[in-house]
């Protein structure tokens, strides 16, 4: 059996990859962190499917849980919200997996950042302004942030922040960034991404903090920078008419001139 790792994506159910729900349709186990893995996901599990919400549980219950599949030989559909990469606690759940021999697969998911700058209508980097997204967070009750990880730090670079887990202390988001972002810098909180209650507030780096109302206490995105202003920014070389390049060469001297699409 095998454990499926699978990122269910930031809230809508049908922000969810093929290959997430067919996984999750052969799967007679169903593991899901139901603070945030919405319940309609759950409706691709096969019928009579064992589903278990782990948010109450401790790690090592969950590992006994799906020892307990595994010496059954089921396999399990193990959700978390959003993409696996960042902040799913997959890592620790892996480790003692891969210890015990039990097999692991990994399937992507939606990033909540990606489905906070789809509801903006956004792209994070823009020619001029932002060519860097840093997805971070602030340090919290579970988790200490490690040194030279500061906001301070990543402000210095100006590049987007996509500031997760953090919504709480956004007076010290905003405190830590003004030095070098300035008051007039673009912010945009994203609460619930493509949740049916989503709700997004733009402001300034001087006023987000009285625009953000007691409502979003939780799950919600901080971003930060001037790509966020979608304005004043360069257009890339990429479609520009004399750009030559590979798939537009300018002309028979191009060294792009030979080259085949089938190549790439
Ligand atoms: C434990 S982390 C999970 C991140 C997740 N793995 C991802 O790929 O986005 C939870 C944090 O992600 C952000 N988040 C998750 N889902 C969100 C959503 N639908 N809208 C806005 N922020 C969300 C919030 O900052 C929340 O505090």
């Amino acid at each position: 059996m095998t454990v499926h790792f699978i990122g269910a994506g930031p809230g809508a159910p049908d922000l969810l990859t093929l290959r997430g729900r067919d996984l999750i349709a052969s799967c007679p186990v169903c593991l899901y962190a139901g603070s945030l893995v919405p319940e309609a996901v759950l409706a691709h599990c096969p019928p009579g499917a064992e589903i278990v919400n782990t948010a109450s549980m401790s790690l090592e219950e969950i590992i006994a849980a799906i020892q307990a599949a595994h010496d059954q030989g089921k396999d399990i559909a193990r959700l978390h919200s959003g993409d696996l990469s960042v902040w799913s606690a997959m890592g620790e759940q892996m480790r003692r997996l891969r210890a015990a021999g039990i097999p692991v697969s990994v399937t992507p998911g939606v990033p909540s950042f990606a489905a906070a700058a789809a509801a903006l209508g956004t792209e994070l980097t823009l020619p001029g302004l932002a060519q860097s997204v840093v997805l971070t967070r602030t340090p919290g009750r579970a988790s200490s942030m490690p040194e030279g990880e500061t906001l301070q730090n990543f402000a210095a670079t100006g590049a987007t922040l996509a500031i997760h887990l953090s919504i709480q202390n956004l007076n010290g988001v905003v405190q830590a960034l003004m030095p070098a972002y300035g008051g007039d810098c673009p912010v945009a909180v994203v609460y619930r991404a493509s949740w049916p209650d989503e709700r997004i507030i733009r402001g300034t780096l001087t006023d987000i903090a009285t625009r953000v109302d007691d409502g979003i206490a939780r799950t919600a995105l901080i971003l930060v920078g001037p790509a966020l202003a979608g304005e004043g920014f360069d257009e890339s070389c990429l479609y520009a008419a004399d750009y030559d390049r590979r798939y537009r060469p300018q002309s028979a001297e191009s060294p792009w001139a030979s080259w085949s699409h089938g190549d790439d």
